[in-house]
């Protein structure tokens, strides 16, 4: 059966279409984020900073609209985790939260800083309340790219893990079936 809010043994179809659509979103802005920082200024970078604004602020829109939903939602409760499995995924998921949050909205200010707009999907534009500045852009974009550097990592730990939950240890605490499965129990 297909359920569309969590409970104890699933996280529910609406949190894994969040949770699968962020994580491909994300492989393609830091891919995209990477390939920028290596580009020389051309007009297909100024072409690719413009789809990398408008895929951020969608990226920004889908985790606020997520942590809404698993706030007001129920969802598994890690109670057959032990216990250093469960303080240790607490905290990455957190800190992938807090990144994802936080990035964007930095990489927004940059962008004002920089002298250039930005608009909501593309469509609406964020009116900006900064002068431009561009030695303080020269410093938020490496604070922008170490900060992707850093949410690369930990969301490679996070599929490390999970992959050995599936593989290692054959899920023997439900983890990847509760993110994985079309499957639910009610
Ligand atoms: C989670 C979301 C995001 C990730 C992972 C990300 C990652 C990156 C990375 C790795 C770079 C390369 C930095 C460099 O050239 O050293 C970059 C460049 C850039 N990012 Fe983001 N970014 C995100 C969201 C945003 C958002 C929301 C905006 C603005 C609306 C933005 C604006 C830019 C701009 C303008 C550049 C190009 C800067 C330049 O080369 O002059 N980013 N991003
Ligand atoms: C191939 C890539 C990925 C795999 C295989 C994967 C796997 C999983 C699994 C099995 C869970 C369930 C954990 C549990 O119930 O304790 C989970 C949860 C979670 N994952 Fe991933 N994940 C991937 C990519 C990502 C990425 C890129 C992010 C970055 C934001 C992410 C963020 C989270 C978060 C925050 C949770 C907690 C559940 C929630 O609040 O929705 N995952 N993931």
């Amino acid at each position: 059966m297909v359920r569309l809010k969590g409970n104890e043994n699933s996280w529910g179809l609406i949190a894994k279409i969040f949770h699968w659509t962020i994580a491909l979103l994300l492989f393609w802005q830091v891919g995209t984020g990477i390939s920028l920082h290596n580009m020389e200024f051309s007009p297909l970078k100024i072409g690719i900073i413009g789809s990398h604004k408008i895929f951020g602020t969608i990226i920004f829109t889908l985790i606020v609209l997520r942590l809404l939903w698993r706030f007001y939602n129920n969802h598994p409760k890690y109670e057959s985790l032990p216990q250093k499995h469960k303080i240790i995924s607490s905290l990455v998921h957190a800190i992938l939260y807090i990144l994802v949050v936080i990035i964007p909205v930095q990489g927004t200010y940059m962008t004002w800083l920089g002298g250039s707009d930005v608009s909501m999907f593309g469509l609406i534009e964020i009116p900006s309340f900064v002068e431009m500045d561009f030695i303080l852009y020269q410093k938020y974009l490496k604070i922008h790219y170490y900060s992707a550097i850093i949410l690369t990592s930990v969301f490679t730990l996070h599929i490390l893990a999970a992959l050995y939950h599936k593989f290692v240890i054959k899920d023997k605490y439900g983890v990847w079936k509760r993110m994985v499965s079309r499957q639910e129990k009610v």
